[in-house]
């Protein structure tokens, strides 16, 4: 297997990463720690002809096909997630400037209105595990006001209230969101008592954040983006053929997208219950948390994969060294394998021929054994014919000396 190495590549190249995506317009609304960096979505999609057809097959945050639409091309994606298709949607949509103008009105109504609002009136908030660790009771107070005020708005003024309402729960709150696994601040011993400065704060932060928003929202997009829900393993003969099919799919890391987006996702009400939380990520590819866990314990394979050689080697080693959790990581690899050789079938009659498909994709490691996804993606596109298959490191990942950020892309005949 030849892998081409950049020495650029062997340094953290930041650029190509979330943060990346920080203040380059409607790309920064909001973050999901593994998103991929705009830079290399806008670099893969400026060589294409005006117009072309651009799939992501893994939406999470809508990276590619705002991109695609910045650009002028047709920009189309699926996610599993439905905050995901909702957030995907709204950051690809075309704002009219009265609309904009009744989001800056209707932010002034609704700062006036929650400002009278009581502190100890009994307003909605949601059913978020331990939600005092996450706001002080001062911000709380102002983000149960803002949800509740803006909840008879409508349309994309309530869309747009909604990103403000997202920025706003995450700058306000206790806990760092700068890594996969979010950590508090340590509030122990600390007073907890009602402030009506944090209060204020949150909704100077919400203000400031809806001027941000409408800024964004301003720029036209030259071509077109849409999102759909759905499922990337069967759920995609719908779309358009495509020219080039560009995606980050989730890593083979047990990082759980529910898990890192239930502070958005519980606020507006796409979650209730932790175990609805478990129920979808387990219809997403990768997904192990809460009740997704213990079905993985009695999964069993539906078809065989071009991998399942290798693939069994590596799991032997995993199921051998993990101890109690070896048997449940060696199924982990495997379903997820499993789960991506479906999405290739599935995704494969959408691509033109002579199109595109370039897959972003780290390999990991469990209990020091490499899962090397790369070249099984690599196999698995070989076996559907693809040609001119290539693997390119694009960054190393952390301080891991073994784990690498790659480009798997290949051409269909
Ligand atoms: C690494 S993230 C994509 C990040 C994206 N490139 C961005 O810039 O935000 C992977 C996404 O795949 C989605 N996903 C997981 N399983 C899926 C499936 N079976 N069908 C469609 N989407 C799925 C997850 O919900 C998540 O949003």
């Amino acid at each position: 297997m030849t892998v081409t190495l950049d020495r650029t590549a062997l340094t953290r190249n930041v650029h190509l990463t979330f943060r990346a995506n920080m203040g380059v317009g409607r790309h920064g609304w909001l973050r999901l720690t593994p998103a991929y960096g705009v830079r290399l979505v806008r670099e893969r999609l400026e060589i294409l002809e005006p117009g072309s057809v651009v799939t992501d097959p893994f939406s999470g945050t809508g990276t590619t096909p705002l991109a695609a639409a910045e650009l002028g091309h047709i920009g189309q994606s699926v996610d599993v997630n439905p905050f995901l298709i909702w957030l995907g949607t709204v950051k690809t949509a075309r704002y009219s400037n009265a609309i904009l103008s009744a989001t800056a009105d209707t932010a002034r109504a609704v700062l006036s209105d929650v400002r009278h609002y009581e502190q100890d009136n009994d307003l909605w908030q949601p059913n978020l595990f331990k939600i005092d660790k996450w706001w002080s009771p001062g911000a709380l107070h102002a983000l149960k006001a803002l949800r509740h005020s803006i909840d008879d708005k409508s349309g994309q003024v309530r869309d747009l209230l909604e990103i403000a309402l997202c920025r706003s729960l995450i700058s306000c709150s206790n806990a760092a969101f700068n890594h996969q696994s979010m950590s508090f601040k340590d509030v122990s011993g600390e007073s907890v008592l009602f402030d009506i400065d944090d209060t204020e704060r949150a909704f100077e932060r919400f203000e400031s954040e809806v001027a941000m928003l409408i800024d964004s929202a301003q720029y036209d997009l030259l071509g077109s983006a849409s999102v759909y829900e759905g499922d990337s393993r069967s759920g995609v003969e719908s779309l358009k053929p495509a020219d080039l099919v560009l995606t980050s799919p989730p890593y083979v890391n047990r990082m759980s997208y529910i898990r890192e987006l239930r502070p958005y996702m519980y606020w507006l009400r796409y979650l209730d219950q932790a175990s609805d939380a478990g129920d979808l990520d387990w219809r997403a590819i990768g997904g192990t948390w809460g009740t997704a866990t213990s079905k993985l314990n009695s999964w069993v394979p539906e078809t065989e994969t071009p991998v399942d050689e290798p693939m069994a080697a590596v799991c032997e080693l995993i199921r051998r060294d993990g101890g109690k959790n070896g048997p449940l990581l060696a199924t982990y690899v495997h379903k997820y394998h499993h789960d991506m050789w479906q999405h290739f079938q599935a995704i494969t009659p959408q691509v033109k021929a002579g199109g595109r498909v370039s897959y972003i994709i780290g390999n990991s490691t469990f209990y020091k054994h490499e899962v090397p996804a790369h070249e099984w993606y690599a196999a698995m596109l070989r076996a559907l014919d693809y040609r001119d298959v290539t693997i390119r490191v694009i960054r190393k990942r952390n301080s891991n000396k073994a784990l690498f950020e790659y480009e798997v892309s290949g051409q269909k005949v």
